[in-house]
């Protein structure tokens, strides 16, 4: 795993439908963007009719076939200058708050902070209703309370920026390029 080129995002799909067209529309717009992407986002990805190839197409898509997450040693020869994890689950959110990390995508939250790898977490429950698209409805969601304090605990952790909804997303990503001195216009 040698380094071989300037340092780029790490972004880790997980199996959440809700954002999940808003964040893939938005990673189209950004530089030198690798995907890692957990089993639960790849059968999600194909229910909502995306497929892991036309992905492909644009970026490094990375799966999640090992016990030991092999593609998390990139983030330790510098590959990455940010992880972001978006849309994040509520079963990832909670994960990442318990200090667990037994996929991919919550084992490159882990080795990211153990890196001081700052990290962008577009977590999914943020309100008490949410309205989403489900394949072929829409849905009216109550997050738990659980899973609305483990986005607020998630805030405390050192290396992590929660990102609420898209303009915020957005606006971390901005200015995490911004103070990398990364153009992408
Ligand atoms: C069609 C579909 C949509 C889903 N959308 C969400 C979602 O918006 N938010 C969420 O927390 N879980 C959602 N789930 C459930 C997660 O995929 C499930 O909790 C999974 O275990 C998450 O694994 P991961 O966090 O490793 O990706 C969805 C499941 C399906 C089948």
């Amino acid at each position: 795993m040698t380094r071989r080129q300037a340092p780029r995002i790490a972004w880790g799909l997980t199996g959440s439908g809700h954002y999940l067209r808003e964040s893939l529309e938005y990673i189209e717009t950004l530089p030198e963007v690798d995907l890692f992407v957990t089993k639960a986002a790849v059968e999600v990805l194909s229910m909502y009719g995306i497929p892991l190839d036309r992905l492909r197409e644009r970026h490094r898509v990375f799966q999640d076939h090992t016990a030991s997450s092999v593609p998390v040693g990139f983030l330790y020869s510098g590959h990455y200058h940010t992880l972001v994890i978006g849309p994040a689950t509520s079963n990832t959110v909670a994960k990442c708050v318990a200090g667990i990390s037994d996929t991919l995508v919550t084992n490159l939250y882990a080795q990211a902070g153990k890196c001081r790898v700052p990290s962008i977490v577009f977590a999914c429950d943020c309100e008490s209703t949410v309205i989403t698209e489900a394949p072929g409805q829409t849905v009216t969601l109550y997050p738990r309370p659980i899973d609305l304090a483990n986005t607020e605990r998630l805030k405390d952790h050192p290396y992590t920026t929660v990102a609420e909804d898209l303009a915020a997303l957005k606006a971390a990503i901005d200015e995490r390029l911004a103070c990398l001195n990364v153009s992408f216009s």
